[in-house]
């Protein structure tokens, strides 16, 4: 099933609730939320309390991306303030085995995120672990950026492989996903595609419809 998510990093925050109503009026499932520490990435974002208003208000189901130093640290304070999908860098922990498995023993959901410059095959040893690889198509840390063609290759290469192990497993894309490149990312294998300035920039209900249109 293809899913998008969008994130509201590039939502306007002081009308946050109206644009989180807009993406349920759309139809659209999922919601993306960046955790940004200022460490891992350049860019510091926001965390535990807005999730928390977010989850007590909407059913969407919330797709955290953590890109902070270290996520082991934290993995129990983002279950309980309502992420349902917990997704951690390989590249900010030594301890990936041990956030999958704490995370899976709260009840939540997990996907193992890679930067553009880390392979594939760096995710495969944990696959049969996992709900979901997140493919970063560009460096984590900002909305706006231009997508990394590079990046889709290793989506073909990580569902080729996946197929051939017989693993039901979400893809997910993020970073410069436009009403253009959109139908090149699901024909190379994702099936969760984040989209924030593509979602959040001018007609935000106009740009959901259209997104939903091309993924259906
Ligand atoms: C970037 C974040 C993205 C960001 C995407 O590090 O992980 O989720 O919001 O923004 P766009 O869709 O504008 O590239
Ligand atoms: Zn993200």
């Amino acid at each position: 099933m293809n899913i998008l998510s969008p994130s509201i990093l590039s939502a306007d925050f002081w009308n946050l609730s109206e644009n989180i109503g807009k993406v349920e009026q759309g139809g659209v499932p999922w919601l993306h939320i960046d955790v940004m520490d200022g460490v891992f990435v350049p860019s510091i974002s926001y965390g535990m309390p807005v999730i928390k208003c977010i989850d007590r208000r909407t059913d969407l189901f919330l797709d955290v991306h953590l890109m902070i130093d270290r996520p082991e640290r934290y993995v129990k304070e983002f279950a309980e303030c309502g992420a349902d999908l917990i997704n951690f860098h390989l590249e900010s922990t030594q301890k990936a085995e041990e956030i999958i498995q704490a995370v899976r023993a709260l009840g939540k959901k997990v996907g193992i995120t890679i930067k553009p410059g880390t392979p594939v095959s760096a995710a495969e040893p944990f696959l049969e672990q996992v709900d979901m690889v997140l493919v970063m198509t560009v460096e984590p840390g900002f909305a706006g950026q231009k997508l990394i063609p590079e990046c889709l290759e290793k989506v073909r290469r990580l569902r080729s492989f996946v197929r051939s192990r017989g693993l039901d497993l979400d893809i997910e894309v993020d970073g410069g996903i436009y009403l253009d490149n959109v139908e090149q990312a699901l024909e190379a294998g994702a099936n969760v595609i984040v989209a924030g300035s593509s979602i959040f920039r001018n007609d935000v209900s106009g740009n959901i419809s259209k997104f939903m249109e091309l993924m259906n």
